[in-house]
């Protein structure tokens, strides 16, 4: 698949941008596992516009991230326009731009899935950016506000003319926020057009190897993203992998690799987020790392409420030591 001059020679797995979750100590540990592109959390163009200092943070990338897309949304396109140009200078390899958001602040202004209501400002806003970067520019949308107005096949072909090198289609509508199913028949809608000549990547309820397989052969999409199923699970990526190339499930690890996946990403996460917010954000990781575990009600609470790299290390250290040789 190639988006501009990134070329990946097998079918991509991505990492999709999850707000407060893809930062980039997370998204360092989804690359070391096998993911193929990585995004940004979403970021407002109003905020980088006005110089604020916690989006232009989101902007930072580094060169082992690569290739890497930064993701903006807004809904005025001057602002737009000026923060893909803010974004480029951040040197990432794409600027994505979010069309898909469905949260009500963001959507009932306009931006993010509320531009899936105005195709013509849409179409607009999306050609100025391309027009003002030299950089590809990406797509990630939804199929439609919501099921009376499916409308991602006709806006697929729009999005192409306007010089977008890959769209990424999320099988849902605004109107089903994250509930129901992602409908990949309308994906594949779009992959089956014969004038579609840009990638077309598919995201929605991805969570094994089998579902990536399925979603490739009978959808035909050029790459496959996956979002929730790596939150406290990055080795997906090696899964899916390992499954697309052998037809093999791949055991999970034990507990004691757990232990050192989620200590790594801690650490990072301190490093790049600083303590309070490293902290915060790791908690919704730990949560799922070590779910399932039996009588693990103590360890969970210290855990998800501690505020100090000691006491998180010397409880990871008693899990290891606690739950050794489980999966
Ligand atoms: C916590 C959370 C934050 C998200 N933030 C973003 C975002 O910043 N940009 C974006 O395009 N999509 C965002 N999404 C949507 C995901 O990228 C993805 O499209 C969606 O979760 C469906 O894929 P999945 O079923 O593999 O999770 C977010 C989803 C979640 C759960």
């Amino acid at each position: 698949m190639k988006i501009g001059d990134i070329e990946i020679p097998h079918i991509p797995l991505l990492l999709a941008p999850m707000e407060d979750i893809t930062d980039r100590s997370f998204r360092q540990v989804c690359k070391d596992f096998g993911a193929d592109i990585l995004y940004t959390e979403f970021i407002a163009s109003e905020a980088l516009i006005r110089n604020i200092d916690k989006s232009f943070k989101k902007l930072k990338i580094e060169e082992s991230e690569r290739p890497v897309g930064i993701q903006i949304y807004g809904h005025r396109i001057d602002a737009m326009v000026e923060a893909a140009k803010i974004a480029e200078e951040a040197k990432p390899d794409f600027i994505d731009i979010n069309y898909g958001c469905p949260v009500k602040k963001i959507a009932t202004r306009g931006a993010g899935s509320g531009m899936l209501r105005d195709i013509p400002k849409m179409m607009k806003m999306t050609k100025a950016i391309v027009d003002a970067v030299k950089l590809p520019v990406t797509v990630k949308t939804r199929l439609g506000w919501d099921s009376e107005s499916l409308v991602i096949d006709q806006i697929a072909e729009e999005l192409q003319d306007t010089g977008i090198q890959a769209l990424t289609i999320h099988g849902r509508t605004r109107a089903q926020m994250y509930k129901g199913k992602s409908d990949w028949t309308l994906i594949k809608k779009v992959k089956d057009n014969p004038r579609i000549k840009i990638p077309i990547i598919g995201n929605g309820d991805i969570t094994s190897g089998e579902e990536a397989k399925r979603a490739i052969d009978e959808f035909g999409v050029d790459g496959i993203m996956i979002g929730r199923a790596t939150i406290g699970r990055p080795w997906i990526f090696k899964e899916v992998r390992h499954y697309l190339e052998t037809g093999e499930i791949l055991p999970p690890p034990t507990i004691e690799e757990k232990v050192e996946i989620a200590r790594h990403h801690f650490n990072k996460s301190i490093e790049v987020k600083g303590d309070r917010t490293g902290f915060f954000e790791m908690r919704r990781h730990f949560a799922i790392y070590f779910k399932g575990l039996r009588d693990f009600k103590q360890l969970r609470l210290k855990l998800l409420t501690s505020l100090d790299v000691n006491e998180i290390n010397d409880i990871l250290d008693t899990i290891k030591e606690k739950y050794k040789m489980q999966h």
